[in-house]
């Protein structure tokens, strides 16, 4: 177990049971960090459809989960797109808690794709905006926040193996990713010296609700039942298994802390040795 004792802790798309973000909002609960649940929930539209975003009930009920663990916890509402929400989203956590110690940009789509030359523009707007934009944002508030606090600070972006290798449908998807890299490579050079870290991790397939979509998506394309597919994609992994939500959860505390206060501009794969560069 890792020391962040007291500190807070937002994780952006936080708000569905089986998401990376509930793992690490869990985990970071569990090391004793005071946690802001934060998610889009009630902005259903067009490119949001119920299925892919978190109910309002289901946020709370994650906030309950934090607090069952002896630790503070409230949800804010915030659509990553947005810079006001993005300013609220910190300032509500410096509000409750009085400080921003470490941000996880988790909030992404991963389920808009299309074939590259009938991608549609507003398909890759919102991709970018989500994935790449919305890290941009809170991370600009949460640095303006961290530069104020002699112990800086901590930024994870959840990136993915699709910030290291290309993907087929997924141009938006992956050039939002690899340009998460950039990001998070510019802003630990720059940050540094405000004692603020910067890293990346990035996963490969988990089976999250986001995960068995794409799992249904690739098995279709290719032609192939679901539990092949799946098995195909366990098959290549040299540690023979898909990662799970939690594998993420423990690479993000160990980033946050003090055993990692030397790394920064890490994009760290944690993906069964399938992605190695
Ligand atoms: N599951 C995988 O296989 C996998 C692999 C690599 C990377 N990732 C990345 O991990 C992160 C979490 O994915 P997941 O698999 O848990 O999927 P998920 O769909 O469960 O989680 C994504 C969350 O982002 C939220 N969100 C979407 N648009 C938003 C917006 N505009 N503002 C705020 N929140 C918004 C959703 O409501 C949802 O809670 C994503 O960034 C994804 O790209 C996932």
């Amino acid at each position: 177990m890792y020391n962040l004792n007291g500190k807070t802790a937002i994780v952006t798309g936080s708000g569905r049971h089986k998401g990376i973000g509930k793992a690490i909002a869990m985990r970071l609960a569990n090391e004793g960090c005071n946690i802001v649940i934060s998610d889009i929930v009630n902005a259903k539209g067009e490119q949001f459809t119920a299925e892919h975003i978190g109910a309002i009930d289901e946020m709370n009920e994650i906030v309950e989960m934090c607090q069952l663990k002896g630790v503070q916890a409230i949800s804010v509402h915030c659509d990553v797109r947005s810079e006001a929400d993005c300013a609220n989203l910190i300032a509500k956590a410096v509000e409750a808690f009085g400080t921003t110690d470490i941000l996880v940009n988790n909030a992404g789509v991963g389920y808009i794709m299309e074939p590259f030359t009938t991608f549609k523009e507003n398909s890759w707007d919102t991709v970018l905006a989500v994935n790449l934009k919305g890290a941009f944002l809170c991370s600009k508030h949460a640095a303006i926040q961290m530069q104020k606090q002699i112990m800086g600070g901590n930024i994870v972006n959840i990136a993915s193996q699709a910030a290291k290798s290309g993907f087929p449908y997924a141009a938006a998807y992956t050039a939002s990713k690899h340009g998460l890299i950039g990001l998070t490579r510019s802003n630990a050079v720059e940050l540094g010296k405000f004692k603020i870290r910067v890293n990346a991790v990035c996963p490969n397939h988990i089976t999250t609700d986001l995960g068995d979509w794409q799992n249904k998506f690739f098995s279709e394309k290719l032609g192939l039942d679901y539990d092949t597919y799946l098995k195909s994609i366990i098959d290549k992994n040299p540690l023979g298994r898909t990662g799970l939500v939690e594998d993420i959860a423990k690479a993000v505390a160990f980033l946050c802390s003090d055993e990692a206060k030397y790394v920064t501009g890490e994009a760290m794969n944690v993906s069964g040795g399938e992605e190695y560069h």
